[in-house]
């Protein structure tokens, strides 16, 4: 047995991942969240346009969000919702941010306003960083924002450099023992959400969903034990968000 102090981050990971990998401990894991499954999620990149719309998810669901954002000017928009916030940056260490945080939702990025440096030390130096750190402090469950066509081989398509960067932090995600989920949008947009969308492991046709449906997802994720170690692509649909997900 070890000893020293108990550490409920670690305990609480530890019991959703056994859960989430051997169906027999299933009613293990309902009772262990049934008095104790509030997470708290630490929502990087909250300030952006799909973080903004997670963390207001979290906040009407059953868990606390941590918003980690970038700059003290940024605080006050969460302050003002009674959001937790957290000052950090992907380009330095994770570690403190990570504190008391049982999970992890990854809605960062450069954007397309800045150079592919950028691109390089966010989308996926940035990432790869986050998941090492999440695995240092005994974390288990991280829900990656990913994209469509995301692949550490892209070649020729416009935004390849984008692709590989997105695909290799997800391969470095999936190489780890997290228990991770890898959600794979086409373009996003800023249109009301319907709670309907598509999902499968591979779509091969290109098309949009919302940034409200995609956020609503990434949140659905955490405890859906069908997300559990799957990667999918996401587009508009016409199925309820939690069936879908149950198809995974
Ligand atoms: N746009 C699309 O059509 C599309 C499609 C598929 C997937 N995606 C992916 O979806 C995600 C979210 O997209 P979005 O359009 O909602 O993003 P967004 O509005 O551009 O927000 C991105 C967020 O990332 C933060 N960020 C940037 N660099 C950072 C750093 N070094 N450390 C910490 N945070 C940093 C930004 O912080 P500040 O607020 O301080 O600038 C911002 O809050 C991205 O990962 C993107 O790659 C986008």
């Amino acid at each position: 047995m070890p000893s020293g102090p108990l550490n409920i981050t670690a305990l609480h990971g530890a019991l959703r991942w056994t859960a989430a990998h051997h169906a027999s401990y299933e009613f293990l894991f309902t009772v262990h969240a049934g008095k104790w499954g509030t997470m708290r999620v630490l929502v990087i990149g909250a300030n952006g346009k799909t973080g903004r719309i997670i963390v207001d998810r979290l906040r009407e669901g059953a868990h606390d969000p941590v918003a980690m954002v970038r700059s003290e000017a940024q605080i006050q928009r969460f302050a003002d919702r009674g959001v937790d916030t957290v000052l950090a940056d992907l380009e330095e260490p994770l570690d403190p941010a990570l504190e008391g945080c049982d999970a992890v939702i990854f809605a960062a990025g450069s954007g397309s306003s800045t150079g592919p440096d950028k691109t390089l030390s966010v989308d996926r130096d940035g990432a790869v960083r986050s998941i090492a750190a999440v695995e240092e402090v005994g974390i288990q469950r991280y829900i990656m924002l990913s994209a469509m066509r995301a692949d550490p081989e892209s070649e020729g398509d416009p935004i390849s450099h984008y692709l590989r960067a997105k695909g290799i932090a997800d391969e470095h995600l999936i190489r780890s023992d997290l228990d991770w989920t890898i959600v794979r949008p086409g373009r996003l947009t800023d249109e009301p959400g319907t709670g309907r969308v598509r999902v499968a492991p591979r779509i091969e046709t290109s098309g949009s969903v919302t940034r409200s449906d995609t956020a609503a997802v990434l949140v659905a994720a955490l405890d859906h034990p069908s997300a559990s170690r799957r990667r999918f692509d996401l587009l508009e649909g016409d199925i309820p968000i939690a069936t879908a997900l149950d198809g995974l």
